[in-house]
């Protein structure tokens, strides 16, 4: 079980308080899908990046295994980060400077994979996504949707525990975009992999095994039959 406890995010605490995140705690068990929704600005995101270490919480806790995840230094987040998360994020993290198959090795680099286990696995995640025709072109030359299927092969590469994707389809026509659900929805099952995902459409948020909406900054667990 991971376990969100008395999660708060305040952007700008000195300035321009925003209290992005109120008391948040969530039980999510392994191996499950969980859809996050919720209107614009109520939090999902925040909730993502915080919950996932990419940005700091103001106070609470990430419990996983019983360990205090947001406790970690930077070298233990890297490490865990690059063994167990994978994200797919609305900003992408995409390097515009590198090449598709350099933007993806760098989770099996950290974790000090082999040049040819590198390639294999890239391959594969880049075959995934229907990208591998694009492996060594640079990323700054890619389509909306192509970049969005790059950020998706990364996040997936090294078969991670728990997935993190926002809006991960956001950008994707439905056909692709009901490609990489099933891609996604695949690996969840092959590897058990707790898939977290925000999503403001309604018939994929029902396909997940449990439903949290965020209001305000607050979460709420909702049961799949109250959804429309
Ligand atoms: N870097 C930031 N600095 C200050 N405030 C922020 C920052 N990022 C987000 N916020 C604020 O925090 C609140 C939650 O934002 P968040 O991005 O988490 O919303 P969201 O639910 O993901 O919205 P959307 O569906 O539009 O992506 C909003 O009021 C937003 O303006
Ligand atoms: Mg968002």
């Amino acid at each position: 079980m991971i376990k969100v406890r008395n999660l708060n995010k305040i952007y700008n605490p000195k300035h321009n308080p925003v209290h992005a995140l109120v008391d948040i705690n969530l039980d999510i068990p392994y191996s499950k899908r969980i859809a996050i929704v919720g209107k614009s600005g109520s939090g999902k995101s925040t909730l993502m990046q915080v919950m996932s270490t990419l940005d700091w919480a103001t106070s609470g806790e990430v419990l996983i295994n019983d360990d205090n995840i947001l406790q970690y230094n930077e070298k233990q987040l890297d490490t865990f980060r690059a063994e167990k998360m994978g994200f797919i994020f609305q900003n992408f993290y995409v390097d515009d400077t590198q090449n598709v198959q350099e933007n993806i090795s760098l989770p099996l680099e950290i974790i000090g994979e082999n040049k040819a286990t590198r390639k294999s696995k890239i391959e594969t995640a880049l075959k995934s996504v229907d990208l591998l025709e694009k492996s060594n072109t640079l990323a700054s030359e890619l389509s909306g949707g192509q970049r969005q299927r790059l950020a998706i092969a990364r996040a997936i590469v090294n078969k991670p525990k728990i997935l993190f994707a926002d809006e991960p389809t956001g950008n994707l026509d439905s056909q692709t975009g009901a490609k990489i659900i099933q891609t996604l929805f695949d690996l969840t099952h092959h590897l058990g992999t707790t898939l977290i995902m925000v999503t403001h459409d309604n018939s994929l948020a029902k396909m997940c095994d449990i439903i949290f909406e965020i209001k305000d900054g607050c979460a709420a667990l909702i049961n799949n039959k109250e959804m429309i």
